[in-house]
């Protein structure tokens, strides 16, 4: 079977850290997100305009590491038909197909991506009821993508592309080596995941998509005037024309607040963007510049929870 276009949307990103109560503050408090639920020690997060029951979970442990990504899709036959699919390529399931018992329920099957990360594709996850947010308001209205650090990173897009059906739209390169890759699902958004070549494997970054470029700039100039170190931005990138500002939760993952992520349309072409010229990172020529504080931002440190399924 072909898997293009089986998954919808990237629905939540769960992690894991030693400092919860942190991390807590962080993203309830500075970043705009609104906890709804805990359930046996793993925290909800939900954001205020998006219909998703949830996009970031936080659990305590002795590892930092990411717990989950997870990816919607459409119907539960096409989880069940994904689940049959991955087993006979020999991707090492963590559960089959089975009812959900986090907020929103649905249907799911978790596994392990080609380099240990976890995996889950759900189906009929029951929205939330949830708000437009009102100009100016600067808090995230929905998760918008994630970016993912490999040290096999071409394997790793292969992997993504041939089990879950993304689809390869732009490559970032410079002085010959391709950096990022980034992805499409069905959705028409630019993309929902992208894979950087990284030194080991961790999450790169998770983007938060606000109201408008307005609420964007004042969301990103709010944590700043809270002390937040502003890592990179705010600038607008050519690949995806999205608006950037990224910081660091309080275990040192990198988090993202964009706006204005171009559509695709239907005969859209994959792309190549060359990094020498800086106007492909930063159009507006606003940001700060792309240097060693950011990479070192970005890489992360490696993901102490690879090949291991979080206890929920
Ligand atoms: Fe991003």
């Amino acid at each position: 079977m072909s898997n293009t276009n089986l998954i919808t949307h990237l629905r939540h990103v769960g992690f894991a850290m030693p400092q919860l109560e942190e991390q807590r503050a962080f993203y309830s408090k500075e970043w705009g997100l609104t906890e709804v639920a805990e359930k046996d020690g793993v925290h909800y997060f939900a954001a205020e305009g998006s219909p998703e029951p949830y996009v970031i979970r936080l659990r305590k442990d002795d590892k930092k590491r990411a717990d989950v990504i997870s990816f919607g899709t459409a119907t539960r036959e096409n989880v069940d038909a994904l689940a049959k699919q991955l087993k006979q390529d020999g991707v090492q399931l963590i559960h089959e197909p089975r009812e959900l018992s986090a907020p929103g329920g649905g249907y799911g099957v978790r596994l392990f991506d080609l380099d240990g990360r976890v995996v889950e594709v759900s189906a009929d996850v029951a929205p939330r009821e949830y708000r437009d947010l009102e100009p100016g308001e600067s808090i995230p209205a929905r998760l918008s993508h994630c970016v993912i650090n490999s040290p096999n990173p071409q394997a790793t897009v292969d992997w993504y592309e041939k089990c879950l059906g993304f689809q390869v739209v732009e490559t970032l390169h410079i002085h010959g080596n391709t950096l990022m890759w980034f992805m499409r699902c069905s959705h028409p958004q630019h993309h929902v995941l992208a894979v950087g070549n990284g030194p080991h494997v961790a999450m790169h970054h998770v983007s938060f998509d606000m109201r408008g470029i307005d609420e964007f700039l004042r969301g990103v100039g709010r944590l700043q005037r809270d002390g937040k170190e502003l890592i990179w931005g705010p600038g607008r990138h050519q690949t995806g024309d999205n608006a950037y500002g990224y910081f660091q939760d309080a275990a040192g993952n990198t988090v993202e607040y964009t706006a204005g992520m171009s559509q695709l349309g239907d005969s859209w072409t994959a792309t190549e963007g060359d990094l020498s010229d800086p106007a492909v990172l930063d159009v507006w020529g606003t940001s700060n510049a792309w240097g060693e504080n950011v990479m070192r931002s970005h890489f992360n440190t490696p993901d102490e929870g690879l090949f291991v399924a979080p206890p929920l």
